[in-house]
């Protein structure tokens, strides 16, 4: 509490004067909107306190005795090389990690060109995402069937390369044991089983379909893979979307958790468990406390719920939801909709702070919502997400800083110049969120000179990237 108390205090930091989003707010109204959104407020100060602290636990996870207990898994990836530029052929992808599930056929060509040949992409319903395990990898094998037929490569067996979003003990390249399902899925009989296993059985009961050596990864790692195909200084990945994660080029020595000593791998970070141990309860608020006991999972990742695209919805409506009930919002009204919980969707809050249309924007996502509002309403509406979206992003900023001052580091530079790749809604779709984050990234790393490259469908193209990448090592 005291902590808590230090760090909100301190007014030097230079991260938050947002003027633009108090405007058309009167004063005395301001004022009271403030002491509910200081909370979310974090000093300069309070993100290198929250990067130190990432830190420790980056040396936690990869420890030999002490990675069992670490909040932030660091997961080998057995990624021992990012691509070379060479890597050549046609490779099928399959990409779950959110509400949908995409199949691709790729083609890797000469200088470096990904060609995406076809996709599909396929809904898991929600009921499916919470069923059993065996439905869940039928699906995704009839899906795949279906794909071959329509792009006519039934009769051929391709690589595949299977990007599964989710925290896996990986054992080998095509072996992985899924630790705990993340962002809302929480289907039976998959914890703690090899999910290429899953799938190569699934794929096996549709008798007709036939498929090559597989390759799994991680999302991040597949966003590393396919932006270090066009740009070999990436050695970073990192999702913002549904959930949100990173991977890097970790030194074999430093990871004792594995034999070996030599060159690098790359380590899937599952930095979303981040305060999974209470390491950050003096900064989370009453509504991040309130998001995580009524989600799916209590308790696990507590990060993750702080930043990514499932939750900030929730977290902007909670936090209108008591401002309505002190009265400081729509005349004290609250609508059924803003009462149900994941009715305020993500996608509102980027809506909301686009730069030109947003008060617009929110006025009319307020009818829909069922609300009575007038112009300070939606002003207010307007901070609040730019409040919430801001913590994100600084957060993220922080983690990220403690990955790539730790590179530096590692490699006893003065000065790193290195390329992240990334990928996920709220990076790619929040109008203000990626240069928030550049610019808390300058002030906490400034050190690093960072470029960001941005794909879209990385993760599953990364994943066919992977496959070759293994072929082109394989013995
Ligand atoms: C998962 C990660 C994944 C991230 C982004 C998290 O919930 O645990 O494995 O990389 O979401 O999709």
């Amino acid at each position: 509490m005291q902590l808590k108390e230090k760090y909100l205090k301190i007014s030097t930091c230079s991260l938050m004067s947002n003027t633009q989003a108090n405007d058309g707010i009167p004063p005395d109204v301001l004022s009271k909107v403030k002491k509910y959104l200081q909370p979310f407020q974090l000093s300069t100060e309070m993100l290198q306190e929250v990067s130190a602290r990432l830190r420790k636990d980056l040396i936690r996870g990869l420890g030999k005795h002490s990675h069992h207990k670490a909040p932030v898994k660091m997961l080998p990836t057995f990624v021992r090389a990012t691509p070379d530029g060479t890597e050549k052929g046609d490779f099928l992808a399959l990409d779950l990690g959110g509400t949908n599930f995409r199949v691709l056929h790729v083609r890797l060509e000469e200088a470096q060109k990904v060609l995406k040949m076809g996709s599909q992409i396929c809904t898991i319903p929600q009921a499916m995402m919470v069923g059993k395990g065996e439905q869940l990898f039928n699906y995704i094998a009839t899906c795949l069937r279906h794909f071959l037929k329509s792009q006519k490569l039934k009769g051929q067996t391709l690589p595949l390369g299977f990007t599964f979003s989710f925290p896996c003990e990986q054992l080998e390249i095509d072996k992985s044991i899924l630790i705990h399902w993340t962002k809302g899925f929480k289907c039976s009989e998959v914890e703690g089983k090899d999910v290429v296993q899953l799938l190569k059985e699934a794929i096996h009961r549709k008798r007709d379909c036939h498929i090559g050596s597989v390759a799994m990864v991680n999302d991040t790692v597949g966003t590393m893979m396919s932006c270090g195909y066009i740009d070999q200084s990436c050695e970073i990945g990192m999702i913002i979307g549904t959930g949100t994660n990173a991977c890097y080029m970790e030194e074999m020595k430093n990871v004792k958790r594995i034999e070996g000593e030599d060159g690098r791998m790359c380590i899937n970070t599952e930095w979303g468990g981040f305060g999974d141990d209470r390491s950050l309860a003096d900064i989370l608020t009453e509504f991040d406390v309130e998001v995580d006991k009524t989600s799916i999972s209590p308790g696990v990742h507590i990060f993750e719920k702080m930043i990514s695209g499932m939750y900030l919805g929730e977290i902007v409506r909670l936090v209108l939801v008591k401002m309505t009930k002190d009265k400081l919002l729509f005349k004290g009204q609250i609508s059924k909709a803003l009462g149900t919980p994941g009715q305020f969707e993500t996608k509102f809050i980027s809506e909301i702070e686009e730069p030109d249309s947003g008060l617009e924007n929110a006025m009319k996502i307020l009818t829909e919502l069922g609300l009575v509002w007038d112009p300070v309403d939606a002003s207010v509406v307007h901070l609040v997400c730019d409040t919430i979206s801001s913590r994100s992003a600084h957060l993220c900023a922080a983690a990220l800083a403690t990955l790539v001052n730790r590179i530096r580091n590692n490699r006893k530079l003065d000065h790193l110049e290195t390329t992240v790749g990334v990928d996920g809604t709220v990076y790619r779709k929040h109008p203000t969120f990626s240069s928030k984050l550049q610019k808390a990234m300058r002030l906490l790393a400034p050190q690093c000179n960072i470029t960001f490259f941005v794909s879209e469908d990385s993760s599953g193209k990364g994943a066919a990237i992977t496959a070759a990448v293994a072929q082109r090592l394989a013995p």
